[in-house]
């Protein structure tokens, strides 16, 4: 079974409640908050506040993806706001590992996010120490983008590296993921599908959501 997280940046936030009522029943398996600074992308977008309103009205365990120049600064932050997953980006690394093991102190599980531009190499270096990797489908900072087929084949590569160290890692995949790419993705290898505006919300009613969400949980 894949695991589904709804990107929240995407929901209306006069709507939130309702929505995440009705993702909450039709079994989504994580709420994914995107956290940008204006500086590594040039937008702005939610925050632990939000978080903190979510875990009010939900059990459903939340990864956050900090597209912030300083991750390191904020890990302590956001596993306090109640993050289950906390990914950073690969490029803003100087001492992945050091984060990366902070991260799994806090009974946090670590994720390593990687633009589409950006080679593997580097993780093969770190295996022991990452429990997800979310491979950017587009570049970082705004929803309603088309996805970069070159970052398909980068999947299967991941999976390869962890396979053939005999290590399990979950597989996120990020960026217009949606019913026509989300076959091809998990196909590649991905396993955690963030969708947002094409895959879920500017396509499907509430009323929609449990049929959609379990087509994208039962992809193999
Ligand atoms: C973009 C964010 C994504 C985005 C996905 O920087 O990381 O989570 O919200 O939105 P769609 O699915 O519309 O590409
Ligand atoms: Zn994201």
């Amino acid at each position: 079974m894949n695991k589904v997280s709804p990107s929240v940046m995407c929901i209306n936030t006069m709507e939130l409640k309702e929505k995440i009522t009705a993702l909450d029943k039709a079994n989504v398996d994580l709420y994914h908050i995107d956290v940008m600074d204006g500086h590594f992308v040039p937008n702005f977008c939610l925050n632990g506040y939000i978080m903190k309103d979510i875990a009010a009205i939900s059990k459903t365990p939340m990864d956050v993806h900090l597209m912030v120049t300083n991750p390191t600064e904020y890990i302590e932050y956001f596993a306090e706001c109640g993050a289950a997953y906390i990914t950073m980006h690969l490029e803003t690394l100087v001492h992945p590992i050091r984060a990366l093991k902070k991260i799994r102190g806090l009974g946090v599980k670590a994720g390593i996010a990687i633009n589409p531009s950006t080679g593997i190499d580097r993780l093969a270096y770190m295996l022991d120490d990452i429990d997800m990797v979310c491979i950017m489908t587009v570049e970082p900072g705004f929803a309603g983008q088309t996805l970069i087929p070159a970052t398909i084949d980068k999947i299967t590569a991941v999976r390869k590296m962890f396979t053939d160290a005999g290590k399990d890692v979950e597989i996120m995949v990020d960026g217009q993921v949606k019913e026509t790419t989300a076959p091809k993705l998990v196909a590649a290898g991905a396993n955690i599908l963030v969708v947002g505006t094409s895959g879920l919300f500017n396509a499907f009613s509430p009323e929609e959501y449990p049929k959609v969400i379990q087509f994208y949980q039962n992809l193999v």
